[in-house]
């Protein structure tokens, strides 16, 4: 009798932990051994791409873009930084930033967005870098 009892205990446990998966949204992207190399996690364009006025970004300060899975500082005036705001961690987007450090939802990794640098965990990886340049007072990326 406890035989089967137990089975099903594992099995719900089992079960539960897909489901916790998937709410996570990071676990299928984990793809460690997949064999599909540093592809398993989601990139930013890499097509130029118009983000729009380059006046729209606060100089000491940065915005992001959800759409385009971008988030664009601008250290000092006219120096603009461009990096993929998909997070090294796990590949969630960032979705929060005060001034230009840009937080993601998944796990609350922090990145300088001047840099691309980690300034706190887990993620230890640095954003990607985009190239990004101004022309007609606009942004284009990529
Ligand atoms: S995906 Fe885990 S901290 Fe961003």
């Amino acid at each position: 009798m406890s035989e089967p009892l137990h089975r099903r205990t594992v099995l719900r446990g089992a079960a539960l932990a897909g489901i916790a998966c998937v709410g996570a949204a990071a676990c299928s992207t984990g793809g460690s051994g997949s064999g599909s190399g540093s592809g398993s996690v989601p990139k930013a364009p890499t097509q130029e791409t118009e983000l729009g006025a380059a006046a729209d970004v606060p100089v000491g300060g940065a915005k992001l873009y959800p759409e385009e899975k971008l988030v664009v500082s601008q250290p000092a005036k006219g120096e603009f930084k461009c990096f993929s705001s998909v997070c090294t961690h796990a590949g969630a987007v960032l979705n929060a930033l005060d001034k230009e450090v840009a937080t993601c939802p998944l796990h609350g990794s922090r990145f300088d967005v001047a840099t691309g640098k980690p300034v706190h965990g887990p993620a230890t990886t640095p954003l990607e870098e985009v190239p990004v340049k101004v022309e007609g007072g606009k942004l284009i990326a990529g």
